[in-house]
């Protein structure tokens, strides 16, 4: 059984095996299409707001011809703490045949992990997004190319996106610059893992120092959904590392931009940033389609 909890918990072979799958998926997406997962179900359970993770899920699940059931928490035993995580765990074992979850606390996320039977994909928690990054390197890779060696520079907070993006900088070899205030360093276990594998990472304060000669620019919203923070202090030292135009000019010429969605236009990016010619955001949305399909079909051995 394949479980998809973080990027570096899958192996190098298994992940460009997914995103190339997930390529295949999109070419094929106007011909007729194959249905592989015509008996499947999965479950989607999501303790926070989602627009992208779990439309593009449930579209994923469609298309290769399986369906979808969505598990509000909150009107469930478990969600209100009226079953034990093992019970409910059990339950949807033999109801579905693969679960995508979003939880605030990692945690949590893998103490239920451990009771299903059945394949779980991390739909995000206060600590990674996998499936977000796998999409983003699919995405670099259609307006770029192979994706190693290249530089990409994250500015801003050193939250879970980051993390994954630090997984999958030693997963797929490329160079990653992040620029944070050092309050908001990313998660520490991660940084050493990525020099234990001899990365290629900086981090620095100087926003400029990271972005200079990029191929791509990233970053995220300044305040998380699981952020319990003081949002104003953390606001103030993020400041200097909004992704505008100006900042942009010291990448590459044909550099691109990635946000993963949710944006607050005018904080952590401008608008002639996201809306600019640099812009792949909407193209990263729409390819979280077609990585679901390849990691769906990942854990349940269909590739
Ligand atoms: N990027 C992303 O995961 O968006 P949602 O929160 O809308 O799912
Ligand atoms: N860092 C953001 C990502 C949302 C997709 C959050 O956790 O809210």
């Amino acid at each position: 059984m394949s479980n998809f909890i973080n990027i570096s918990e899958v192996s190098k072979s298994d992940l460009r095996k997914i995103i190339n799958h997930a390529k295949l998926e999109k070419k094929n997406i106007s011909k007729k299409l194959n249905k592989p997962l015509a008996d499947k179900i999965l479950i989607i359970i999501l303790e926070n707001p989602s627009l992208r993770t779990r439309i593009s899920f449930e579209l994923a699940m469609k298309q290769l011809g399986g369906d979808v059931i969505i598990l509000n928490p909150k009107e469930s035993h478990f969600g209100i703490g009226n079953e034990s995580t093992e019970d409910t765990a059990k339950i949807l074992s033999k109801y579905g045949n693969i679960v995508l979850m979003r939880t605030e606390k990692h945690k949590n996320f893998l103490n239920f992990s451990r009771h299903l039977k059945i394949p779980i994909i991390n739909g995000l928690t206060n600590l990674s997004h996998p499936c977000q990054i796998m999409s983003d390197i699919m995405t670099f890779e259609e307006l770029k190319g192979p994706i190693a060696n290249k530089k990409i520079a994250w500015l801003g907070d050193g939250n879970n996106i980051a993390y994954s993006l630090i997984e999958a900088s030693v997963q797929f070899n490329f160079q990653l610059s992040i620029a944070c205030p050092k309050q908001l360093k990313p998660n520490n276990k991660i940084i050493k893992w990525a020099k234990s594998k001899k990365s290629k990472i900086l981090i620095t304060k100087d926003p400029k120092e990271a972005v200079k000669l990029s191929d791509c620019v990233m970053t995220d919203k300044w305040i998380s959904m699981s952020d319990r923070v003081n949002k104003n202090k953390k606001r103030k030292l993020l400041k200097p590392y909004q992704v505008n135009k100006k900042i942009m000019n010291y990448a590459k010429k044909d550099a691109i931009f990635m946000h993963c969605l949710p944006a607050n236009r005018g904080e952590e990016v401008t608008d002639e940033v996201m809306d600019g010619k640099q812009s792949a955001v909407w193209l990263e949305a729409l390819n979280r389609i077609h990585v679901q399909k390849s990691i769906i079909e990942w854990c349940l051995k269909y590739i």
